[in-house]
């Protein structure tokens, strides 16, 4: 080996780096030339027998044509790999990069609907947190301490002695203990329990709270109202039914279902509990039962997105896989 063979070796390479014409390519000429076994350690190798006046030029030629081949090559890898960009031509005839849009979740769908439908009643939206106060949660609600609905396995208990609401039923009782009547409300929002989840329980869910108080409001004022919603929400020809039940907070309290079409067959279906605000709730927010009477409703939006989406499973609308939700 001497330097002129060298020197063919130098062009060659640097020729082929330069020609070749996809990353595929220049992958190859880097391992016949740089890897281990490649030609370079090779003409190292033979460094020993290069004629004594030529070796110090040898020895300096073949290292500056490792170092020129591996810029070269990493060079072109980038600008291979990058394509247009790096090389700074801007195509304008690529079809432009879509931003991937969301869909709104049915639950929020739902939400909006009923939400929209009480506010053309003039219903306003009220709030409370999450983490509540078991006076508000149960005891102002007339929920005494021996009650089921209590049971330390009913509901998640905080180490201050608060809970996670296990329903929106305490908006009612913030929202009164800080504003006189008339009062017209309703509450979305999420609530727990300690369920253990399957097809269609939750340990967190959401519901709808709805309350209304003012001087004479009557069962007729209740049944007009859910009535009016239930119209808006599923069609002119569904129908609604109450059956006598038993709440804490109401008396009477009601059971409300609504007769429609679901999956091509109509049938009674239960949708939400109401009932007249029991006077011992109004004495505990510090109203007089004998001036103002009211009632409250409070529904799950679960249940109403499955029932009206054919959700099979509740599982479904907390997964967030795009694939389901881009149905909505
Ligand atoms: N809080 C009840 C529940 O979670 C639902 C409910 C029933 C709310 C009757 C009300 C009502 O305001 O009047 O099961």
């Amino acid at each position: 080996m001497n330097l002129e063979e060298l020197n063919q070796i130098k062009e060659a390479a640097l020729a082929e780096a330069n020609g070749a014409a996809d990353a595929a390519a220049l992958e190859e000429v880097r391992i016949k030339y740089l890897s281990r076994k490649g030609l370079l350690t090779d003409v190292m190798a033979q460094l020993k027998d290069v004629p004594n006046e030529e070796k110090p030029l040898f020895g300096k030629g073949a290292n500056e044509l490792k170092q020129e081949l591996t810029a070269l090559i990493k060079e072109r890898q980038e600008s291979l790999s990058d394509g247009p960009k790096k090389g700074g031509a801007f195509d304008p005839t690529l079809p432009g990069q879509w931003p991937a849009l969301g869909s709104e979740h049915p639950i929020s769908k739902v939400t909006a609907r009923i939400t929209e439908i009480f506010q053309t009643l003039g219903f306003t939206v009220a709030d409370g947190p999450d983490v509540e106060t078991v006076w508000n949660n149960f005891d102002a609600l007339n929920t005494p301490a021996d009650h089921p609905s209590r049971d330390e396995q009913d509901t998640f208990y905080l180490n201050s002695g608060e809970l996670l609401r296990c329903h929106t039923s305490p908006v009612q009782v913030r929202y009164m203990e800080s504003h006189t009547p008339p009062i017209r409300i309703i509450a979305p929002g999420r609530c727990y329990r300690r369920d253990t989840p399957d097809a269609t329980h939750s340990a967190n869910f959401h519901q709808v709270e709805g309350l209304f108080v003012a001087e004479d409001v009557s069962m007729a004022d209740l049944k007009g109202t859910l009535a009016y919603f239930a119209k808006q929400f599923l069609g002119e020809d569904v129908k609604i039914r109450f059956r006598p039940h038993f709440f804490p907070f109401t008396e009477p309290s009601f059971e409300v279902d609504f007769f429609f079409e679901v999956g091509g067959k109509a049938r009674w279906i239960e949708i939400l509990g109401a009932g007249m605000v029991d006077p011992e709730v109004f004495k505990k927010v510090g109203y007089d039962p004998e001036k103002v009477t009211g009632f409250a409703f409070g529904m799950g939006i679960e249940r109403l997105a499955m029932i009206m989406y054919g959700i099979k499973d509740i599982r479904n609308l907390y997964e967030n896989d795009v694939r389901f939700l881009s149905q909505f």
